[in-house]
């Protein structure tokens, strides 16, 4: 929602569905968004809101999306998410659609990926970290190309190796 709070101003009225495992996370999200553009705009733009309980998109069957924001999610789960979400996009795009995610890569010639003093903090999870071949290895494997839009080294002041892919069908 931090995401959607930004571009929720950009869609047409209807067409943003926000899911999120956590019911909690989606109230948060929503009062967010309301404090930011005010209740009466929030409704004007007939969000959906969807409590998931997995990554099958089961939930959103039948519906095809133009784009798709994984906004700082699989950053913070291990690579078994990341593989199933991508198994069952394919569900809910075309090959035009265009899909956007922040994933969180391995480094080489470092301390588990990360520095040891990040491990205190508790966002900070190195079972989280891709490894940039099995990556590569599942997207073809799927069908998707990516490309890397941005990488961040910094978050704050915490060294975190943050990418923003976008992948597309092959
Ligand atoms: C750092 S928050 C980001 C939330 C939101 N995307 C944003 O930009 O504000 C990570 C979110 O991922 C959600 N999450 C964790 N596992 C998930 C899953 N399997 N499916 C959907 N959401 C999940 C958590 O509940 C949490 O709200």
């Amino acid at each position: 929602m931090s995401l959607g709070n930004y571009l929720i101003e950009y869609l047409d009225s209807g067409n943003y569905v926000g899911m999120d495992i956590s019911a909690q996370a989606l109230i948060k999200g929503k009062e967010l968004v309301e404090r930011r553009i005010g209740r009466e705009k929030l409704e004007e733009k007939q969000p959906t809101l969807i409590q998931n309980e997995d990554l099958t998109f089961s939930e959103v069957g039948g519906q095809v999306f133009d784009y798709v924001w994984a906004f700082s999610v699989f950053d913070h789960l291990p690579f078994k998410y990341f593989e199933e979400f991508i198994s069952n996009i394919g569900n809910v795009t075309d090959h035009d659609s265009r899909i956007f995610l922040i994933v969180m890569l391995k480094e080489k010639n470092s301390v588990a990926g990360g520095i040891p003093y990040l491990y205190s903090f508790s966002f900070y999870n190195p079972r989280c970290e891709y490894d940039y071949n099995c990556l590569r290895k599942l997207l073809v494997l799927n069908d998707y190309k990516m490309e890397m839009i941005d990488t961040r080294k910094h978050w704050g002041n915490l060294l975190r190796n943050l990418v923003l892919l976008e992948l597309s069908r092959r």
